[in-house]
């Protein structure tokens, strides 16, 4: 068995954009055709029709069945089709292992047993569900996901302040299958009149610290702020898990999940307040989110290329060969059993490389 995209639970639909109609979805050139039945039970199948190729995502759903436009062949949640004109024939359609968590539908192949993975949240509020695509390679969207030199320039609120990031000193280790990287710089200002100060304690060291993970491709992101003259830390965390799907070879969709220790997110707390902010902070999360999306997709269309080669990298840079390295691993090639788990490696934090290779 070969480890490729297709071999891990990938979150591929915001669970509310999922109603009574069929959605065509992506996993590295997969096409799958995802659908609710009148019960609200979501299936997952292969988005072809197997008689003359019809895409099954054009079609509608009629009690537990899908129904393909073309002939008005129909297909259960497991993939066990019938003909109306041929009530002999037996036709199947590939099915996909398909869940909701989170707000989210994820899907995986029937036959891998990969594990889905687990968010770990408890002191933590759910706070809400942010997506986006961007138009861009695999590699180069995980490269903006894990390096955060561009903050300054390119975020406004989870951002370390222009003059702080040359200190920012990274810390990155990998970690068997894993990398932790923590950064720690000056939180960038944020006009007093924003209500964005709620969320992002001003006067204060910014410490974000995270782990990427590969199997899936997901980052977990702890933000936390610190007082920098005491160095007490504030009560007030986030923890976001991104998980990135490849789509193709120039597209990768994002799903931004939001947690946060503020009673206000509680399900307990008064509902239209938690609503209205909840709403106004995946806006804001959004707005960071577009402003990625626009320098990647620039970056995309100067030069699709993800091998690193020529590129003259920087200290924030030496962890994009180790994501290369691991995505690889858990995407690209095989075979899994075999592999065993690197040694834990201490990457260099300072200096630059300069290098070309
Ligand atoms: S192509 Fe789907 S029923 Fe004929
Ligand atoms: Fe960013």
């Amino acid at each position: 068995m070969t480890a490729t995209a297709k071999d891990h639970w990938h979150p591929v639909l915001d669970s509310q954009v999922l109603k009574d109609k069929p959605v065509g979805v992506k996993v590295w050139n997969s096409e799958i055709v995802l659908f609710r039945t009148a019960g609200g039970k979501v299936s997952a199948l292969e988005d072809r029709c197997p008689h003359r190729s019809m895409r099954l995502s054009k079609g509608w759903v009629e009690n537990d069945k899908i129904v393909c436009p073309y002939h008005l062949w129909k297909y259960d949640g497991e993939g066990k089709g019938q003909s109306p004109c041929n009530p002999q024939m037996k036709p199947r359609v590939q099915r996909y292992d398909v869940t909701e968590r989170y707000g989210a539908v994820w899907v995986k192949p029937a036959e891998s047993n990969a594990q889905m993975p687990e968010m770990e949240v408890e002191g933590y509020h759910y706070v809400g569900l942010d997506t986006g695509i961007m138009y861009a390679p695999f590699e180069l969207v995980v490269d903006n996901f894990i390096e955060i030199e561009h903050s300054p320039t390119n975020h406004g609120v989870f951002a370390f302040d222009a003059q702080g990031i040359t200190q920012v000193v990274p810390k990155v280790e990998t970690v068997g299958d894993s990398i932790h990287v923590i950064y720690e710089g000056d939180q960038r200002n944020i006009p007093w009149y924003s209500p964005t100060q709620y969320f992002m304690p001003q006067n204060t060291r910014l410490i974000i610290d995270f782990m990427a993970h590969f199997r899936p491709v997901h980052f977990i992101y702890n933000m936390r702020w610190q007082d920098p003259k005491t160095q007490e830390l504030k009560p007030h965390r986030i923890r976001e898990f991104a998980f990135l799907t490849p789509v193709s070879e120039e597209e990768t969709h994002i799903h931004l999940f939001f947690f946060s220790t503020l009673n206000l997110f509680s399900p307990q707390s008064f509902s239209p307040l938690r609503k209205l902010v909840s709403s106004r902070f995946l806006k804001m999360a959004h707005d960071e989110f577009n402003l990625d999306k626009n320098i990647v997709e620039e970056v995309a269309r100067t030069d699709k290329r993800t091998d690193l080669k020529g590129l003259q990298l920087g200290k924030f840079d030496r962890v994009l060969r180790e994501t290369r390295r691991l995505i690889s691993s858990a995407y690209h090639q095989g075979p899994l059993e075999q592999q065993a788990p690197p040694e834990p490696v201490q990457l260099k934090a300072t200096g630059t490389t300069g290098a070309q290779d």
